[in-house]
């Protein structure tokens, strides 16, 4: 197949105006402002408005907004029923598509004012439902999905952790969040808009969103990029596992991307921080791992990491269980999908793109007593 049709690389597929990655990929921005910017000052809420709304939010309207987040924390009973339902081993990106699914019919779109207010909806009771059916099955605990925390970093680690958050733990999530919140038309946000574009309901735009992410070349990747670096010990170690595996034409998750070719530039903002944490934690020496496969990647494929690769090592050191990895990924995200959700509903047309039909030419139908 032409390459280039394949994956519609470098096809422009619609306008937006809420993200870019820049001409060159060099130029991250969120409605205008720099990712670093936004990571060194921002934190996750503001971001969240900035995308939802459009603009960034004055102190007040932060707070309001922070309070209105806190107050849509609570899981409907049949909701929890539901979790209580779902086995332990169940992928937990799969508890949160049904759940999204679920809260679809419990609180449909047709019940609400403002679309905004599915998104906000969202992004609060996630993590709760999350760790709701986490806890019931680790330890038959019904946890209690409010917390003091005003901040969705905060509020999950507490949910997780069940104390109040270490502040450079809490600090660290919450960068991540804002450089997973949103970028471009990437494969789960062209999902939701896609599914938007038939008018069909919020829920299901989100939905698409969660089962897109999942893949392992797409969000999946800083899971998968975990379990590659804690296989190893030592840096040599991870060097010739990486290369065997090169030899052997396999991927390594957490490098390479469809935009950037040079670097990724949310992989510098979060590589130092992975690093600082690694500084304290009992098993840091997964950062020098980390670094010495970052370096023969470069060396033999000339491949950056992205996103997923430093952020994996980020949230092991902040005691997150891997398998909760892309579900924050999702937490995230719902902002920026949403924000696309609602731009794509602004100058809606149906997405459906053309095929280059390759099949056989048209023939005639044999009847089933003519087939051999
Ligand atoms: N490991 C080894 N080789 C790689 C990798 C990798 N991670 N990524 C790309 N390559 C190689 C390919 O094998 C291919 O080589 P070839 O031309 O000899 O066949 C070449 O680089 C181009 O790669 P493609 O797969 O064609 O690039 P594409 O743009 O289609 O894919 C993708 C981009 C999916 C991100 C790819 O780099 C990949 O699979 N990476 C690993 C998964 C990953 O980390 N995903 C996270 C993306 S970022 C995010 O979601 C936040």
């Amino acid at each position: 197949m032409n390459k280039k049709i394949g994956g519609l690389a470098g096809v422009i597929a619609g306008e937006t105006a809420i993200c870019t990655v820049g001409k060159e990929g060099l130029g991250l921005t969120y409605r205008g402002y720099d990712i670093r910017a936004l990571a060194t000052s921002s934190t996750f809420e503001e971001v969240a408005w900035l995308l939802i709304y459009g603009q960034l939010p004055d102190r007040r309207e932060l707070q309001t907004y922070r309070e209105k987040l806190m107050r849509l924390r609570e899981i409907p009973a049949i909701l929890k029923q539901l979790l209580e339902q779902i086995p332990l081993h169940t992928n937990p990106m799969d508890v949160l598509r049904t759940a999204c699914s679920v809260l679809g019919m419990l609180e449909p779109e047709q019940n609400t004012h403002r679309a905004e207010d599915i998104a906000n909806r969202l992004i609060a009771v996630f993590p709760g439902i999350l760790l709701y059916w986490y806890h019931f099955h680790q330890s038959g605990n019904r946890i209690h999905t409010q917390s003091d925390e005003e901040t969705t970093a905060g509020h999950f680690l507490t949910l997780l952790q069940g104390d109040k958050p270490n502040p450079e733990w809490r600090h660290v999530l919450d960068v991540s969040l804002i450089l997973y919140a949103e970028h471009e038309f990437n494969a789960s946000t062209f999902a939701a808009r896609i599914t938007a574009s038939t008018e069909s309901d919020f829920y299901s735009a989100i939905t698409s969103g969660i089962g897109t992410l999942r893949g392992p070349l797409h969000g999946g990747a800083n899971e998968a990029a975990m379990e590659l670096i804690s296989r190893f010990k030592t840096p040599d170690e991870a060097e010739r596992g990486v290369r065997t595996l090169l030899e052997n034409k396999e991927k390594i998750m957490g490098f390479g991307h469809r935009v950037y070719k040079i670097s990724d530039p949310r992989s510098d903002i979060i590589r130092p921080l992975s690093q600082k944490l690694s500084e304290k934690a009992e098993d840091g020496y997964l950062f020098a791992i980390s670094e010495r496969i970052e370096a023969l990647m470069w060396q033999e494929k000339h491949l950056f990491p992205n996103l997923d690769f430093y952020s994996a090592t980020a949230y092991h050191f902040c005691k997150i269980p891997t398998f909760f990895f892309t579900p924050l990924f999702v937490i995230s995200r719902i902002t920026g999908w949403s924000a696309h959700i609602l731009e794509q509903r602004r100058d809606n047309r149906l997405i459906r793109p053309a095929a280059n039909y390759i099949g056989p030419a048209s023939r005639t139908y044999p009847l089933m007593t003519e087939r051999a």
